[in-house]
């Protein structure tokens, strides 16, 4: 049984099911001269099979990249989801989890191996392209990576949310939801005007 957003998040994504870029997601942290920084990202599916992480968002990315030392400093990120066919948008806040080869718990280091493994050949390879956002250099021949051992580069990035803020285009006027998590990790759900 799924929390009131997850199902309409459940719905848009069944409908958008042959449209790959509908997974694609905007993704907003905060920058170290705290000014707003975001970038496009993959949605690679919620950490199903977890009590604790089961409504987190499932995202992969480069230990080397930026948003690294952001999500340090300060976990707190937005994201921003639109279904054209559904027409309704998705505002995540939560934090940020941020699994590198160092993290401690067993369970995510666990989650960062099989996210690994389900990646495409190209796309394990960019985890073993130059230094991102470095001066440009010709890009030497890399060895293929294996599914089974994660490069260091390689980090699983969870978005724990705690408000989910949905707005539905259909009707006049438009529905827009309010749905909270408390401490305990229950969801309250308020209907409010667009
Ligand atoms: C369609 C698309 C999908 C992308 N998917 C990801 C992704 O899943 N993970 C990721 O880290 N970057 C992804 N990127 C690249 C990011 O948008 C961004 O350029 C990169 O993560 C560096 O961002 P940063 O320097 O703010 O960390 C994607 C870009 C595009 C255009």
């Amino acid at each position: 049984m799924f929390f009131m957003w997850r199902s309409h998040l459940a719905k848009s994504l069944h409908q958008h099911r042959n449209q790959p870029e509908a997974r694609f997601l905007q993704l907003a942290t905060i920058g170290l001269d705290q000014r707003p920084r975001n970038r496009t990202v993959v949605f690679r599916g919620f950490l199903e099979n977890s009590d604790r992480y089961r409504d987190c968002l499932k995202i992969v990315t480069d230990r080397r990249s930026q948003k690294t030392e952001q999500i340090n400093a300060n976990p707190w990120a937005e994201v921003n989801w639109y279904f054209t066919k559904t027409r309704s948008q998705f505002r995540i806040l939560g934090k940020l989890i941020l699994i590198d080869h160092e993290y401690p718990d067993l369970e995510l280091q666990k989650a960062r191996s099989d996210a690994w493994s389900s990646l495409s050949e190209p796309a394990r390879v960019q985890f073993a392209w130059a230094h991102p956002r470095e001066p440009r250099v010709s890009f030497p021949e890399v060895a293929p990576s294996t599914p089974e051992q994660p490069l260091e580069s390689f980090c699983l990035l969870l978005l724990e949310p705690t408000e989910v803020d949905r707005l539905e285009l259909r009707g006049t006027p438009q529905n827009r939801w309010l749905h909270l998590r408390d401490e305990q990790g229950n969801w309250t759900d308020r209907e409010v005007n667009p």
